[in-house]
């Protein structure tokens, strides 16, 4: 399959563009640099210059493909304070990859995220068949997605966990605790940190990435979830001692302090299953968990 992939050179882009490589595809990647198409050549996929807005250059290079997978998130947007302008070009480049393929029976799979989930499924554990039927930030890309089914598109969502970890995560949530932890001289969690985060290798979801093209039905949610959910005590002492440091619990009111952006999401508690993914898809996680990650100590180097 030639696969048009969006946000190819980011971090589950670096582990998915060599997984589809090595299973017999072929990928394009949006680049929105030179440095960004440098490094999809260098690993093999060929690269058109091009932004997240360039919306007729997307709208051409999914009509080429014989499928797309959307990865691309103006993160820089987001953290600035945007994130209304983030969703936007979330939903635009979506609406112009679904006005491309509609009526092809050709597979589309994006992104979504778990933390959405809390709202619908407080208290226990969330599953694929939890969905946000009111919409907000991400959620509406979510279900503009998962609606592109009835216009012919074999279309699907791949949900990740906060935390998506491997030697490949540079800016993710992971890397983003230890920095704060470093500045703050210890590895802060709120309250009394039982509540429940999950998590998955990189290299595994970028098989269920992958697993999801080539064959998930149309309008499927998907769940990237290795661990159903680890709580986020026990994340911060992971990470306290692989620095040396403490872990120390901080109020709702301090958090910013000591969290900064991730204060909005330190404190919520999203369990989550992806047991129906794994039987869909026959997708089972084989690399490390995220704890096991940490204890490697590559996170602190
Ligand atoms: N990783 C996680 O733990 C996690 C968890 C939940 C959801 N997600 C979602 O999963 C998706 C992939 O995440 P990731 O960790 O791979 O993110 P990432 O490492 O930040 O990569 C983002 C990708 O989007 C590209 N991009 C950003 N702004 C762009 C623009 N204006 N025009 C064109 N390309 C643009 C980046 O290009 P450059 O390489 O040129 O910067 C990069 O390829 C995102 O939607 C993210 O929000 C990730």
């Amino acid at each position: 399959m030639r696969v048009f992939i969006t946000g190819a050179s980011g971090h589950v882009g670096s582990a998915l563009v060599p997984e589809l490589l090595h299973n017999g595809h072929q990928v394009l990647g949006l680049a929105r640099s030179d440095e960004s198409a440098k490094r999809l050549t260098e690993w093999g996929a060929e690269a058109v210059r091009g932004d997240l807005d360039d919306l007729d250059r997307i709208r051409a290079a999914a009509n080429a493909a014989d499928g797309v997978v959307h990865l691309a998130f103006r993160h820089d947007a987001m953290q600035a304070g945007d994130l209304a302008g983030a969703a936007e070009s979330d939903l635009a480049a979506l609406r112009a990859i679904g006005d491309a393929l509609a009526g092809t029976d050709k597979p589309l799979v994006s992104t979504s995220g778990t933390a959405m989930l809390e709202a619908v499924a407080k208290g226990r554990v969330a599953t694929e068949d939890d969905y946000d039927p009111n919409g907000g930030y991400r959620i509406d890309a979510e279900n503009l997605v998962v609606d592109l089914a009835g216009k012919g598109i074999r279309s699907s969502v791949v949900r990740l966990p906060p935390i998506t970890h491997s030697r490949l995560d540079h800016h993710g949530f992971a890397p983003t605790l230890i920095a704060f932890a470093r500045k703050n001289g210890f590895a802060a969690y709120i309250g009394d940190g039982t509540n429940r985060w999950s998590s998955v290798h990189t290299l595994d979801a970028a098989r269920l990435y992958r697993l999801a093209l080539e064959s998930a039905p149309a309008g499927t949610r998907l769940h990237a979830i290795q661990d159903e959910g680890i709580e986020f005590r026990v994340i911060a002492e992971a990470i306290g001692k692989g620095l040396g440091l403490p872990a120390r619990s901080v109020t709702v009111e301090e958090a910013p302090q000591y969290l900064g952006f991730l204060s909005r999401f330190a404190g919520l508690g999203i369990p989550t299953s992806g047991a129906r993914t794994s039987e869909l898809l026959n997708w089972q996680p084989t690399h490390p968990d995220l704890l096991a990650d940490l204890a490697t100590g590559f996170y602190f180097a």
